[in-house]
Parts: structure tokens; C-alpha cells; sequence
């Protein structure tokens, strides 16, 4: 590591984001990451837009504080409720580059290119769905897709509370899938527009019609970082290149450990920070 160069962090509100992160893991092997959930304070789906922004900044700052100097948002409600306010009020007053980046845009970018409907499904937390930022994101890459989502607030607690596997999560899972399709049955794509639901996908598909595809987007905020990454050399020259991960949670170190080795399939030693 370089005296100026830093980790990559990668933030969630949970366990979420480690979907995310072991994407881009297994793409960018060559770089150091930071990952932070604010465990504590889960879910921010639910939560107001002020209380969402506040929660996200006291963590990218607390990252900016470690050091690094671009910070991935693996969160779609924070990418929905803090990003814009974070790019365009927050990093202008900062006297060091720092780059803050979201989830919805590389999601929004290549979603339409698998519809042939043109009936596109998110399905995402309250907050996520009621910003309506994959309605106006999408519109912008492809103005002929329709757009229906399905908030699906009982997801995200089902995931953080291991019960991801259970009856329950077959229950919910189905009710909040029967909603969206009965807004449209033409929906052919279906973007998991919540970090934390790719643990649910093997449930979602068998609650589906065949041929309706789900996508995670895990590789695609990968594939878009490795771009970000070849076009903005001076970003990329401040990301330390050790291959090494450091874990943070604002919870218990114990349930992290336990619970994000489910996510990442590996041993994971946490440390517990105050935020
Ligand atoms: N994983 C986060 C997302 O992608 C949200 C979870 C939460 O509600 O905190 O939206």
C-alpha cells in the first residue's frame, strides 16, 4: 500500500451488500477492500429520506475516515436517498478527491437489454420503490421499458434474521411476488433491486412463471466498477493493490462472523466500530 493509496470501501446497511462486495471481489481480486455494516441500525428501508442520508454519511465518512478514497454504496436505499445529496452537496466541500458510487445506475444501465416485453419488475425495499429512482434511471437508458416494482418490506428482515431458508421467507416471498405480476404479466425481468435478496433467489424463481429471468446485480455493479476504474485513471491510482479485505460492523462482531460467512462461503474476522 502506498502512503496515498487506500482500500476501496464498500458500504451496506447490513449483510446485504456482501452480495455486492464478493462480486467485485472476485473481479477486482488485486485491490484492498473495507467493508462496513451498519448492523445496527438495519433496515434503513423503512426509514425517511433525512434519517436514511444521516445514517449513510456518518458512514462513508467514517470510511473516508480509514482512509479510503472511493466508496461503493452497496445499497440500493442508500443509492436511492444519500447519493445524489452525498455527490453533490457533501464531496464539493471536501479538500482530498473522494468518490462516492450507488448500485441503481449500473442496474438501470443494462436492465432493458434482457426484456423483450419491455415489461421490467423491480422489486425492492419501501424505500427504494417510493424514490421511484429505477422508474426515472431506467427511463433514461431506455425510454420504451415499463417499469412496475413491489416493495417487499418483510424481505430484508428475513435475510439479516437467517430465516432466508424458512417457510416464512416462502410465504412472503410469494405474496410480493403474486402483487407484481398481477400489475403486469407480461413482466419478463425481474431485477432484484435490494442487495440482501440474492439469498432469496432460488425461492423467488420457483415462485415465478418460466422464462421470466431474475437478475442479480452483484456482477453488474462489478463489471461497471472495473469501468469506472479504466476511465478515471487518477481514482484508480489511489486504490491500494494488497488483496487484502477488512471487515466492520456497528454491531456484534460474533453474529457478523457467523452471518457473513453464509454470504461470502468463507471465514470472516469483523471488527466492531461506533458510529
Ligand atoms: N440492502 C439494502 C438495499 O439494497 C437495504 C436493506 C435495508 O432495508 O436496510 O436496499
Amino acid at each position: 500500500m502506498t502512503d496515498k493509496a487506500a482500500p476501496i470501501g464498500v458500504f451496506d446497511s447490513g449483510y446485504g451488500g456482501l452480495t455486492v462486495f464478493s462480486e467485485i471481489r472476485k473481479k477486482l481480486p488485486q485491490y484492498d477492500y473495507i467493508y462496513l455494516g451498519d448492523n445496527a441500525r438495519v433496515p434503513y428501508g423503512t426509514r425517511a429520506f433525512e434519517t436514511v442520508y444521516r445514517y449513510t454519511l456518518e458512514c462513508v465518512e467514517q470510511l473516508f475516515g480509514m482512509g479510503c478514497r472511493l466508496v461503493i454504496l452497496a445499497c440500493n436505499t442508500a443509492s436511492a436517498k444519500a447519493l445524489r445529496s452525498i455527490q453533490q452537496r457533501d464531496l464539493p466541500k471536501l479538500k482530498e478527491l473522494r468518490r462516492v458510487l450507488g448500485v441503481i445506475r449500473p442496474t438501470a444501465e443494462v436492465i432493458g437489454v434482457y426484456t423483450v416485453t419491455g415489461k421490467v419488475g423491480i422489486m425492492g425495499t419501501q424505500g427504494t420503490v417510493t424514490s421511484n429512482s429505477y422508474k426515472l434511471e431506467i427511463a433514461k437508458f431506455f425510454p420504451g421499458v415499463e417499469v412496475f416494482q413491489e416493495a417487499c418490506p418483510m424481505w430484508v428482515p428475513l435475510v439479516e434474521n437467517n430465516e432466508f431458508a424458512g417457510p416464512g421467507a416462502d410465504y412472503f416471498i410469494k405474496k410480493n411476488i403474486d402483487h407484481l405480476m398481477a400489475q403486469c404479466s407480461e413482466i419478463d425481468t425481474i431485477a432484484l433491486a435490494c442487495t440482501h435478496y440474492p439469498l432469496l433467489i432460488d425461492k423467488i424463481r420457483d415462485c415465478l412463471p418460466g422464462g421470466v429471468r431474475v437478475v442479480s446485480q452483484g456482477p453488474l455493479v462489478a463489471e461497471s466498477l472495473q469501468d469506472y476504474l479504466n476511465r478515471h485513471p487518477e481514482i484508480e491510482a489511489l486504490c491500494s493493490k494488497g488483496g487484502e479485505s477488512r471487515f466492520f460492523t456497528t454491531e456484534s462482531t460474533d453474529s457478523f462472523n457467523e452471518k457473513a460467512g453464509i454470504f461470502l462461503h468463507d471465514t470472516v474476522f469483523s471488527e466492531q466500530i461506533e458510529i
